[in-house]
């Protein structure tokens, strides 16, 4: 059993130093100018026991751009419905030829367990309310190709940050690299607790203080599954938190709205802030080809 995780692991942004998060973001941008089929011969398995449609299409298209194999494995069409533990999995995929293993997983620090079982690199494609690292590295992508710099920016997060794994990853990336970030909604969904994620995080229940001086909106998804328990009634959240045409214009100019999707139009947004000119949302999906491009670039040691 490999005592820490193989070269090239990707568990989450809180290891990443910046200039870790820079050469990713570097990778990233020759990746998207030239592609080279650098990974053939190379079999990475993408191990899903959650549902996903953007980040296991993105991870597949861009290991199949670099010239590697792909397997799919499904919890709900895999022997992991038999019963087979997580580690059993690990070791079947490995001994099958996998080089790496990209995985999904409800539970947090599933990837960190597995990645302590095999010793290929495990890259973490988001595990339960802990880490989303691909995607916080595809959003800092984005923003680069909108903003000049991350530092000094003001982001804004609003919505579910106490079940966002790619809250998380964003605040720890965007503050690690310069940027200021305000949480905003409700107490069930953003305890106070949150600010300190990281240094430069502030919390504000008052929608309008959140978005004034914004550079850049990141709503978040309602997790409706996972509200079981909570207070939150929609029609209030709607009232107070929902992005809107109208509230978009309280923040700066040239402001971008940005989600990590998937959107569920009339709740967290509305549809004409969804398909407005200054929403990338759409952008964000396309960039994570290239992101995951490098981050499996990285994972094999391949470097370009
Ligand atoms: N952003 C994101 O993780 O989307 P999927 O759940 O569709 O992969």
């Amino acid at each position: 059993m490999p005592a820490r995780p193989a070269a090239g692991s990707l568990l989450g942004i809180e290891a990443l130093d910046l200039k870790d998060i820079n050469r990713i973001l570097d990778s990233a941008r020759r990746m998207q100018r030239r592609t080279r089929p650098m990974l053939r011969e190379r079999r990475i398995a993408l191990l899903f026991y959650e549902a996903s449609t953007r980040t296991r299409v993105s991870f597949e298209y861009a290991a199949k751009m670099l010239g590697a194999t792909t397997t799919v494995i499904n919890a709900t069409a895999s022997s992991i419905e038999k019963g087979e533990s997580l580690i059993d999995t690990g070791y079947t995929i490995m001994a099958l030829g996998a080089q790496a293993i990209v995985i999904r997983h409800p539970s947090s620090g599933a990837p960190h367990l597995l990645s302590r079982y095999v010793d290929v690199p495990v890259i973490n494609a988001g595990d339960g309310m802990h880490e989303h690292p691909s995607q916080a590295l595809l959003d800092a992508y984005t923003i680069l190709g909108h903003k000049k710099t991350l530092k000094g920016l003001r982001v804004a997060l609003i919505g579910d940050i106490f079940h966002s794994r790619v809250a998380r990853s964003d605040v720890l990336l965007l503050t690690k690299a310069g940027a200021h970030v305000t949480l905003c909604g409700p107490p069930e969904l953003v305890p106070d607790v949150a600010r300190t994620l990281a240094d430069n995080v502030t919390v504000t229940r008052d929608l309008r203080e959140a978005l004034e001086d914004a550079d850049v909106i990141i709503a978040l998804r309602i997790q409706k599954e996972r509200l079981e328990g909570l207070q939150l009634k929609l029609d209030d959240y709607i009232a107070r938190y929902q992005i809107s045409a109208e509230r978009v214009r309280w923040a700066r100019k040239d402001v971008i709205v940005m989600h990590p999707g998937p959107i569920i139009r009339g709740l967290e947004l509305t549809a004409d802030v969804a398909d407005a000119e200054r929403t990338v949302i759409l952008e964000q999906v396309k960039n994570g080809v290239a992101v995951r491009m490098a981050i499996l670039a990285r994972a094999l040691g391949v470097s370009h």
